[in-house]
């Protein structure tokens, strides 16, 4: 694992951006894992961007959503197909056929899951997933005692998840309580895993992850297990980690990371 810490919330969301972008130059039929919410609202603007003044193309990636849902259909406003329309899909020319998101409308959800299991294998695998920590540590909806080996699966929502995305719904009370989710598992299995945290409200259970125990309490703990994981954050999620220095040492010395250093 590797934390890389940026002064600000738009430097932090600039740097994960140009991480995307330069797996996607390097791959272009990259096999992108995306995340919803209002930290990836952020990188996914980024992204819209450098596709228009850059022309970062999109046109042969194919991508995975985490999760949706349970029972909101795609041109729902609220459900995550909605969102990745609105956010990214419809701003970068990507064929819309090679996007992914778990049916939450499915007649046989547990069909639904095994079927969406298996488009990622058949896609060779997730090359790069994009992750947000939830204020009760879900990556997904991976909520806390989610197996360390769970696959995509429904999943019912933790009261602290509903607190926190339940604001984003027109009427709070419509918020579904389940969700479809890959699992922590089928998380582990992507090659590399990118996770954006900023803002205060992500300090507390962000050092729980990274620098706490593994446990399925804390999904996000799971990824201390990945061969290839970044944490990127900015001051203000960073502030209860107690390794900063170290870390920042590493950003500063490692090879890899000579391009992102300014
Ligand atoms: C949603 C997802 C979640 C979010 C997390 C943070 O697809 O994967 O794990 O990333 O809940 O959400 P925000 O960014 O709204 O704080």
């Amino acid at each position: 694992m590797e934390v890389i810490i940026q002064h600000d919330e738009e430097a932090a969301t600039v740097l994960a951006a140009r991480i995307i972008a330069r797996r996607l130059r390097a791959k272009p039929k990259l096999v992108l894992g995306l995340a919803t919410g209002r930290t990836m609202e952020r990188v996914y603007a980024k992204l819209a961007e450098m596709h228009r003044k850059e022309g970062l193309d999109f046109s042969l990636c194919q991508t995975f959503n985490l999760d949706e849902y349970v029972g909101l259909a795609p041109d729902n406003r609220d459900s995550y197909h909605f969102f990745m329309k609105e956010h990214l899909f419809s701003r970068i020319n990507i064929d819309i056929r090679n996007t992914h998101l778990p049916n939450g409308m499915a007649a046989d959800l547990e069909k639904e899951c095994e079927n969406y299991e298996r488009l990622i294998a058949n896609a060779g695998g997730i090359d790069l997933q994009l992750l947000g920590i939830g204020a009760d540590g879900h990556i997904g909806f991976n909520e806390p005692l989610s197996a360390l080996k769970s696959r995509t699966r429904e999943k019912a929502l933790t009261p602290a998840t509903i607190r926190q995305n339940g604001p984003l719904f027109d009427s709070p009370d419509k918020m579904p309580r389940r969700g479809l989710t890959m699992g922590v598992g089928t998380i582990l299995e992507s090659k590399q895993c990118l996770l954006l945290a900023t803002g205060a409200e992500k300090a507390e259970i962000l050092a729980r992850a990274v620098e706490g125990p593994i446990t399925s309490m804390i999904s996000a703990s799971a990824l201390q297990l990945h061969q290839r994981c970044c944490i990127v954050t900015d001051e203000a999620a960073a502030s209860r980690l107690e390794e900063k220095d170290y870390y920042r040492w590493v950003f500063e010395n490692e090879p890899e990371w000579a391009d992102f250093r300014k």
